[in-house]
């Protein structure tokens, strides 16, 4: 970090996402205290910027909130406001009704609301004047995610001596859904603006550089994208724009050896404890979003209670859910329905003292998380789309002792990875109950050959790697 003439500190590297790391809490009573953010995005890249001594130019997670930036241990945090009616039309509206749906296959309805546009476009230019403001001369700057698409050119315009990067944490959607959109071609130029844009899969590569041709009329590049590698390239006048894909992870040594902790293992035998000493767990563990497929498994294990392939008394599911965009339509009606759903298998299945469902709407710590992890036979992870997904990748980093089996949805980004998985077709109830049946039973030979194989893809392909790559990718210059 460098002081710049009107002493506001300058940085060589800087993270730029809707969230900052931590969340501005007000209770009730007026008291503020920071907690940390939800989402994956956070959980990735928050060890590896503090390892550099990075910026971080985000929202504090409060709408009017005036919070002068300040240093958090390693990190110097710089907020940018929002007010509420930018709250309501940039971040639940065009973030969240708009491109959140429409990225992820359309399975709710996107809502096209032209001034959740205007505030989209105006918030954007907020974020791109603070990056501007908190860079370095020739500094490197990642944005990150849907919420912040236009800030590339914008930033571009303001401070053309950057090294720009942007990297979309959710899918990039097929070429037909996108075209959708009213204002696709100010999103793809906005995109333009980076030197790299990252996806998690060549597929997302590939549709955004037909998109380039087709609605901002430059040359993209003909050869198929690889992963980590074989980037596209479209050439804007002088200037190339790298396009890739960079499957992301998690702090993988970190879980590992928060998993191999005395205090996580007792934990989790006091788990086990806790909930009767069942003969097997399945765990769910999600933000609650409609896109998860918390449904999905909800269902399919209250039918096979009802078939008697399950029996209650020895196998119990937990689902911890954090609670998310509270306020957005969709997400209301899912609560809803999924309580309802909980309430309906534990009022027909349960006994006194013996819940067959266990539903938190809330958030735990990661010593808490890496306990359930331990703790649980089967992990069950079924969204019906999903940019990656990084709970499944935690839950692989957990089971050094090689226990546990996963189920995961064909329809996350981490399926091609974790290919020992038992893999599931959301859609298919009856190929998901089957799944989690072989999975509750498969034999412990075979569970821990998948689980070794699942570790070992985790353990080699970890969020620094993840970071390296990009960043190397975008011609950045690491030096930790
Ligand atoms: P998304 O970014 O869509 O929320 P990911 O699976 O990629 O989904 O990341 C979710 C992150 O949030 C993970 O790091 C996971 O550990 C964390 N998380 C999800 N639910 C909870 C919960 N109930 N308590 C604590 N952490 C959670
Ligand atoms: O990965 C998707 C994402 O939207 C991230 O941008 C974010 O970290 C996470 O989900 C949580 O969402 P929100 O910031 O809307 O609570």
């Amino acid at each position: 970090m460098s002081s710049a003439t009107n002493n506001s500190p300058r940085a060589d590297f800087i993270v730029v996402a809707n969230r900052l790391p931590v969340d501005l809490e007000e209770a009730e009573d007026g008291t503020q205290r920071w907690r940390h953010s939800p989402g994956g995005l956070v959980s990735a890249l928050e060890p590896f910027l503090r390892a550099r001594r990075g910026a971080w130019v985000g929202w504090p997670g409060v709408a009017d909130a005036d919070v002068e930036p300040f240093e958090d241990g390693d990190m110097y945090l710089h907020p940018v406001r929002l007010n509420s009616d930018e709250f309501r039309d940039y971040y639940e509206g065009f973030s969240n009704g708009t491109l959140w749906p429409l990225y992820h296959d359309v399975v709710a309805p996107p809502v096209f609301e032209r001034t959740w546009w205007e505030s989209y476009v105006r918030v954007n230019k907020r974020f791109a004047e603070a990056c501007a403001e908190v860079s370095a001369a020739g500094a490197t700057v990642w944005i990150q995610d849907y919420q912040l698409q236009l800030v590339p050119a914008m930033l571009r315009e303001l401070r053309p001596d950057l090294r720009i990067g942007f990297f979309l944490h959710i899918p990039f959607p097929p070429v037909e859904l996108f075209m959708q959109l009213p204002w696709r071609t100010e999103i793809v130029r906005g995109l333009l603006g980076a030197d790299l844009v990252g996806f998690h899969r060549p597929g997302g590569a590939q549709n955004f550089l037909w998109l380039a041709r087709r609605l901002a009329g430059f040359e993209p590049s003909r050869g198929s994208v690889g992963v980590r590698n074989r980037p596209g390239v479209v050439q804007v006048g002088d200037r190339p724009v790298r396009v890739g894909a960079f499957p992301i992870s998690i702090d993988a040594t970190g879980f590992d050896s928060l998993a191999r902790a005395k205090e996580t293992q007792a934990r989790a035998k006091q788990i086990r404890a806790e909930l009767g000493n069942p003969r097997r767990i399945m765990l769910g563990v999600d933000r609650l979003d409609y896109t998860k497929g918390i449904d999905v498994r909800l269902h399919a294990f209250g039918e096979l209670l009802k078939e008697g392939r399950l029996d209650a008394e020895d196998t119990v599911m937990i689902q911890l859910a954090t609670p998310s965009r509270e306020r957005v339509e969709h997400y209301k009606k899912m609560r809803e329905e999924i309580e309802r759903e909980v309430g309906r298998i534990n009022g027909q299945f349960s006994r006194v003292g013996r819940p067959a469902v266990h539903y938190l709407h809330s958030s735990v710590q990661r010593t808490e998380l890496a306990a359930f992890y331990c703790a649980a036979d089967v992990m069950v992870v079924t969204p019906v789309r999903d940019g990656m997904n990084l709970v499944c990748k935690e839950y692989a980093a957990c089971r050094h002792d090689l226990g546990g089996a996963l189920v995961l949805s064909e329809f996350a980004g981490a399926a091609a990875e974790l290919t020992s998985a038992f893999l599931v077709n959301p859609h298919d109830l009856d190929g998901v109950k089957n799944s989690l049946v072989a999975a509750l039973n498969v034999d412990p030979t075979e569970g821990r050959r998948r689980m070794r194989a699942l570790r070992r893809q985790v353990l080699t392909h970890d969020v620094d790697r993840w970071a390296r790559s990009f960043l190397e990718a975008l011609g950045t210059n690491l030096t930790s």
